[in-house]
């Protein structure tokens, strides 16, 4: 275990015991990274999704009630609530846990009253998917409890409904599958259409993946990607007019946008066009992954940048400019925004010998311009969720 599991398990043990007595069982999940393939899971397109070295963590046993105990240790907050009473929280962590509790009770499975503690080291609201982590250890550790039977893709569809329809956030697939299937050193190769999927190894030697974190979270961020949703809608629709065989923007192509040009309004067909040109860029970048050419593959990170700030329209100046610091240096193959946008991380491939002046040149320029701290991780790719065994 490394020592920041044992740290996290620690924790769990010392605040389970004082509020609720002998957890039962322990689970990890992740956080997770995307090399490219950005608002591409909704649009049934390609990700390229790793589970990272950083997991939220949960310590769960069951109530003889039915009600459920949650504390959220780093918070020091709890919330307890009956389990057929549920109930959207102001406080928003505890909306993860419901939202599958309220998920399972609809697909008829039995869940009884249960405490639970979590803790973690994913940092919050850096875009890395902390909310998707809690979804999975949630959903993994109730499955193992209750004996439910449920397999890790009926797990991550189960989250993915749960952050949908209790939390309110249309999110696609991507930040619970790479939490639950993650693997160490590999990315997943996600096809959002048909779930088909495979490991590609991602050879790190002498690369370093750093992200710079704004820890900026603008408030447009959850509106504005329902908002982006919509517009893809709206270009899928106007293109079945003449192309009913087109069910999303993956069936749309390059030529096509031409069409769509003319029938949607400037926003709606930028949206798009960036879409259409991401799956196809990351069709690319895997091969270019197969090739083990990163400068190539980096080189894609950045034009994926250039989209999402222009195109799409859900990066932020502090994004952008973290994005031009590492394309002025030599040292960094590839950088962009991650994740929904309006805040969060960049995710930088970084030569290893150069990774130490890159941060501290980063976060001197960030300090200068927005007079504003970053935080920086160095991460690297880890398994998915689990068990943890203690002892
Ligand atoms: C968030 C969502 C994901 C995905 C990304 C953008 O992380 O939860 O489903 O759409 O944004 O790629």
């Amino acid at each position: 275990m490394s020592n920041e599991a044992a740290n996290c398990i620690t924790i769990l043990q010392s605040v389970f015991k004082t509020n609720y007595g002998v957890p039962e069982l322990y689970v990890k999940s992740p956080g997770r990274i995307n090399l490219i393939g950005e608002h591409t899971d909704y649009n049934m397109g390609f990700v390229l999704p790793a589970a990272i070295d950083k997991a939220i963590y949960i310590a769960i046993g069951k109530r003889p009630d039915s009600e459920i105990h949650l504390t959220a240790a780093d918070l020091n907050e709890s919330f307890s609530i009956a389990i057929n009473e549920l109930e959207k929280s102001s406080l928003e962590w505890p909306n993860y846990i419901m939202g599958i509790v309220q998920q399972l009770m609809k697909g008829g499975y039995q869940v009884g009253g249960f405490n639970a503690v979590i803790t973690g080291d994913v940092p919050l609201g850096a875009g890395l998917s902390s909310s998707a982590a809690v979804e999975c250890a949630t959903v993994f550790a109730l499955n193992e409890l209750f004996g439910l039977g449920l397999s890790k893709l009926e797990m991550v569809k189960l989250s993915q409904r749960a952050e949908n329809q209790f939390v309110g956030l249309q999110c696609g697939i991507m930040d619970m599958f790479a939490s639950m299937f993650g693997k160490a050193d590999s990315v997943i190769q996600l096809d959002c259409r048909s779930l088909d999927f495979h490991y590609s190894p991602f050879n790190q030697t002498g690369i370093k993946i750093v992200l710079l974190d704004t820890c900026v979270k603008h408030s447009l961020a959850s509106s504005e990607y329902n908002v982006r949703r919509k517009e893809c809608e709206e270009g899928v629709r106007f293109l079945q007019g003449k192309y009913p065989a087109v069910a999303s923007l993956r069936d749309v192509t390059i030529e096509m946008l031409e069409e769509l040009q003319v029938g949607v309004n400037g926003k709606v067909f930028d949206r798009c066009k960036f879409i259409v040109e991401e799956i196809k860029r990351l069709q690319d970048a895997c091969l270019n992954l197969e090739q083990n050419d990163l400068v190539a593959f980096g080189k894609k990170m950045y034009d994926t940048h250039e989209g999402l700030s222009k195109l799409y329209q859900v990066s932020c100046e502090e994004l952008d400019f973290l994005a031009d610091v590492a394309k002025g240096n030599p040292h960094v193959l590839g950088a962009r925004m991650m994740g929904g946008g309006f805040g969060g991380c960049t995710i930088n491939l970084v030569e290893e010998s150069a990774v130490d002046s890159f941060i501290s040149a980063a976060e001197l320029a960030f300090q200068k311009a927005f007079n504003t701290n970053l935080k920086s991780y160095i991460v690297s790719i880890g398994d998915g969720t689990s068990v943890i065994s203690i002892d």
